[in-house]
Formats: structure tokens, C-alpha cells, sequence
């Protein structure tokens, strides 16, 4: 069943419907995505993809946009994207908000690039990604978004899922925040869990740094989004921003005197994650807390981050639906960041069946500290054992979406640490994992 319910969204929240044209947009550009999805696609590309179904010269339309490719010998190198005959003279150089004026000459071809010699001021305040614009009209610069998305992928599209997003004026990951609804052929909201192939959703979009963008103006480049899959790179959905929700500036990153490294100083080692994945049933636990008591002994400070734990508390909220396994994956992720940075040696035994998280995790805690540790054990294997009976109730139909019956489950393709759970004993594999640590010089 691709959605929880049926039933219109908010009624006084919900915005104005988007227009015709506006999805007609949408769905032009999607076409063209899905004739390039089997590769991956730069900003250029994108800009380029746009510039060609936009052709029709609508980007005439919209306020002056230009961006800003390269400064080099006190020259600014710009290219535009966006605007009419009229060249402003005042303009806006985001994201520093700086005003300038300056003469530029008209390029003729939206592909033209413009050198902007005599402007050393802007020459000096300029980035490689920023965005001159029309003072009169400015863009936005905000990190949490409101887009109307247009999915096309054939894996759904799951709130709590990091995606890249690729803009104009660059690329960066991007998770999927609230879903608000799906739009049916009328544009009326429908509330929805997640979004299938070919369906268009209001969809909330939160990034780490801010991007530039123009808020509900269809005309310009600046306000649509390509999507990428985290993990293959590959184009899933087209998304257009239709408002800011929070600016990134409003929520601003504490730092704090004593870091993390003298935390783990002070603790006498380097911190890292051991992030297991595996069935059910796979012998996931039983190393994770075996490989605990060894690294206690050796006088390690760990902490272990077991599911069955923590979906007692912190995710007690959440079931076993695609998405709320994206969702579990998250929140333990971003825990085990906090107890890395405090200095520890995170333990984190999780089914984790998906890729894509197992991915974003690696990337979150930083790739030099992060070990993949796939316990290994046939499915076979596992429903045999079915320590707990979870699986004899699946197969019965009394459990739904369980993990290798009826839900998914994505082998790590090169795990750092691949345990053989039907071939080694738990002490055997513990041992492993320590020659593991001991040769990357944690142990
Ligand atoms: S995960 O997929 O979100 O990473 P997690 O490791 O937290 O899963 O929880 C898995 C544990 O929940 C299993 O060990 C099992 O005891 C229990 N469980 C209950 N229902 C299911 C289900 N439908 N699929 C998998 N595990 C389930």
C-alpha cells in the first residue's frame, strides 16, 4: 500500500494549489531527467538541462541573475543565468549580501560568460557559486525549504532520507524533512507517508549550508532543484522551491571550548563507530556486547547502541516502514556523532537494512572514523534460529514488513569488517574486529 491514509491535508495550511503550467514545467523537466537517469549530472549539466527545456525564452522574465564561475588577476568571471534587456546597475552578491555597482555588458546567449574587469571591491568579496543579482529584485538565501517535488525514481521517495541536491549555484546533501502531502491530478493535497514514481508532493527540504534561490518564480533557474540518490548518484526527482521556512543564519552552531580532541585526549584514545548491519537474528547483539566487554577490559570507553534498546526509548515512536527505518537510522546516527565527539568508541548494532543511510552515517561521523561491520549470516540461517519467533509470526502474516520476509534488506557491497556469521564463532569474530582496530591503530 503506497500511502497510510487517504484524506485531504490541513485544510488552513494548506498553500493555493500549484498551477497548471507550473507542473507542466515540472513534468517536461522530469521527462528529460528520466532520458539521462543513468548517470549521475553536474551543476553545469543541470544548469544546461534547464537553460534547454526553459528554451522558450521564459528566463527573460526573470530578475537578473548571474554566477559568479571564477576570480581570477582581480577579474570576476560571471555567467548568466537569468534576465531581461533591462541591466540593472545596483546588485546584490549573495549569500554575503553585499551591494555593488557595476556596468555588464549584455551577454547575448544565456551560455555567454562576461568578464567583470574594474570591480575589485566585488573582485575581493566574490566565490566560485556565488550569485550577482538584481539589487531591486533579490534572490533568497535560506537552508530549510518548502518545494513542490516531482518524483521519478522506482525506489520511493522517504522522509528522513539524505538526498543531494544539485542547484545552479551548486550542490549539497539535502534530507528529506516533513512530507505535507501528495498532489492528486487536481493539485489538491492527499496525506502521504512517502512518494511512488510519477507523483508530486509538497516536500520540506533541509540542508547544512544555505542555498540561493528565487522563492515561487518559475522564470528563473535559481528555483529548481535536481535530486540525486545519496548513495548512487543517479537522478530521482525534480524539485521547485516555493518558500524559505527557516533561514539558515537563525540557528547558528555553538562552539564549545574543550573539542573533541581533548575529549578523547582525556580518554586516552581514538574515538570511532563500529556500525554492524545484518538480519534479524544474525548475531549482531551477541558480538556487538562481546566486543564491548573485550574493549572495557583493555580499559576502552565505549558505548553500545543496540536497537532493540533503543527502540524502547528514543525511537520508541517509530515502527518498521521504510520510512521510520530511515528515520531510526537517523536519529542513531546522529547520536553516535555526539558520542564520538565525547570522545567514545561507539558500538552501533542495527538491522540498518539500507545503503543509502549506511552511506549518509559514514558520512556524517567522517569516513576515517566510521567501520562497517556486516555480520554476515544467511537468511536461512537466521529464520532457523529465530531466537525470538519474529520470524515463524512473519512468515505466519502476524508481523508485516519484517527485515528479509516482506521488507528489504541491501548487503553491504564493501563493508570494512565482513564477518562470516554461519562459518565463525562470536569470539571469532570479535577477534577480528579488534585486528581490525589494532591495525588501523584504535585498539
Ligand atoms: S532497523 O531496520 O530499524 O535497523 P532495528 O535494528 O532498530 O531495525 O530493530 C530490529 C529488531 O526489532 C529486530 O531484532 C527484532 O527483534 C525487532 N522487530 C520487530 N518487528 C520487526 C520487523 N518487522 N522487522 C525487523 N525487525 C523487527
Amino acid at each position: 500500500m503506497p500511502h497510510d491514509e487517504r484524506r485531504p491535508g490541513g485544510s488552513s495550511m494548506t498553500p493555493p494549489p500549484p498551477s497548471r503550467s507550473l507542473l507542466q514545467r515540472m513534468r517536461k523537466l522530469a521527462r528529460m531527467l528520466e532520458a539521462k537517469s543513468e548517470r549521475r549530472l553536474s551543476v553545469a549539466q543541470w544548469c544546461g538541462l534547464l537553460g534547454e527545456a526553459f528554451r522558450d525564452g521564459r528566463t527573460t522574465a526573470a530578475p537578473w541573475r548571474c554566477l559568479v564561475e571564477a576570480i581570477e588577476d582581480g577579474e570576476v568571471r560571471v555567467k548568466k543565468i537569468a534576465g531581461g534587456e533591462a541591466v540593472p546597475e545596483r546588485w546584490l552578491l549573495l549569500p554575503a549580501e553585499r551591494e555593488f555597482t557595476i556596468q555588464v555588458e549584455t551577454p547575448e546567449s544565456r551560455e555567454e560568460t562576461t568578464l567583470l574587469a574594474n570591480a575589485p571591491a566585488l573582485a575581493q568579496a566574490a566565490r566560485p557559486g556565488d550569485v550577482l543579482g538584481d539589487a531591486a529584485e533579490p534572490a533568497a538565501v535560506a537552508n530549510v525549504l518548502s518545494t513542490i517535488l516531482h518524483w521519478f525514481s522506482d525506489q520511493p521517495l522517504l522522509p528522513g532520507r539524505t538526498y543531494r541536491v544539485v542547484g545552479c549555484g551548486g550542490e549539497r546533501p539535502a534530507l528529506v524533512g516533513k512530507l505535507k502531502g501528495r498532489l492528486d491530478p487536481e493539485g489538491l493535497s492527499l496525506a502521504a507517508a512517502r512518494l511512488e514514481k510519477g507523483e508530486t508532493g509538497v516536500v520540506e527540504l533541509e540542508m547544512d549550508a544555505p542555498i540561493i534561490f528565487d522563492a515561487a518564480l518559475p522564470e528563473s533557474p535559481l528555483s529548481w532543484l535536481l535530486l540525486e540518490d545519496a548513495h548512487s548518484g543517479l537522478p530521482v526527482g525534480v524539485a521547485f522551491i516555493r518558500f524559505a521556512l527557516r533561514r539558515a543564519g537563525n540557528v547558528a552552531w555553538q562552539e564549545t571550548d574543550i573539542d573533541a580532541a581533548a575529549r578523547a585526549r582525556a580518554l586516552g584514545q581514538r574515538p570511532c563507530v563500529l556500525w554492524f548491519t545484518g538480519y534479524s537474528g544474525s548475531g549482531k547483539s551477541t558480538v556487538a556486547s562481546l566486543l564491548e566487554r573485550r574493549l572495557h577490559e583493555m580499559g576502552r570507553h565505549t558505548y553500545l547502541l543496540d536497537g532493540d534498546n533503543i527502540r524502547h526509548g528514543l525511537c520508541r515512536d517509530l515502527g518498521f516502514s521504510d520510512a521510520d527505518r530511515v528515520e531510526n537510522m537517523r536519529r542513531v546516527a546522529e547520536v553516535a556523532r555526539l558520542f564520538v565527539d565525547a570522545g567514545l568508541i561507539v558500538i552501533v548494532s542495527f538491522i540498518s537494512p539500507f545503503a543509502s543511510e549506511r552511506a549518509w552515517a559514514r558520512n556524517l561521523i567522517g569516513a576515517d572514523r566510521f567501520f562497517e561491520v556486516f555480520v554476515d549470516t544467511p537468511l536461512e540461517i537466521c529464520e532457523a534460529r529465530d531466537i525470538k519467533g519474529l520470524y515463524a509470526k512473519a512468515r505466519a502474516g502476524k508481523i508485516r514488513n519484517f527485515t528479509g520476509i516482506d521488507s528489504p534488506y541491501e548487503r553491504p557491497q564493501a563493508p570494512d569488517i565482513h564477518l562470516r556469521g554461519n562459518e565463525q564463532s562470536p569470539e571469532e569474530m570479535v577477534e577480528t574486529i579488534l585486528q581490525h582496530l589494532r591495525r588501523e591503530g584504535l585498539a
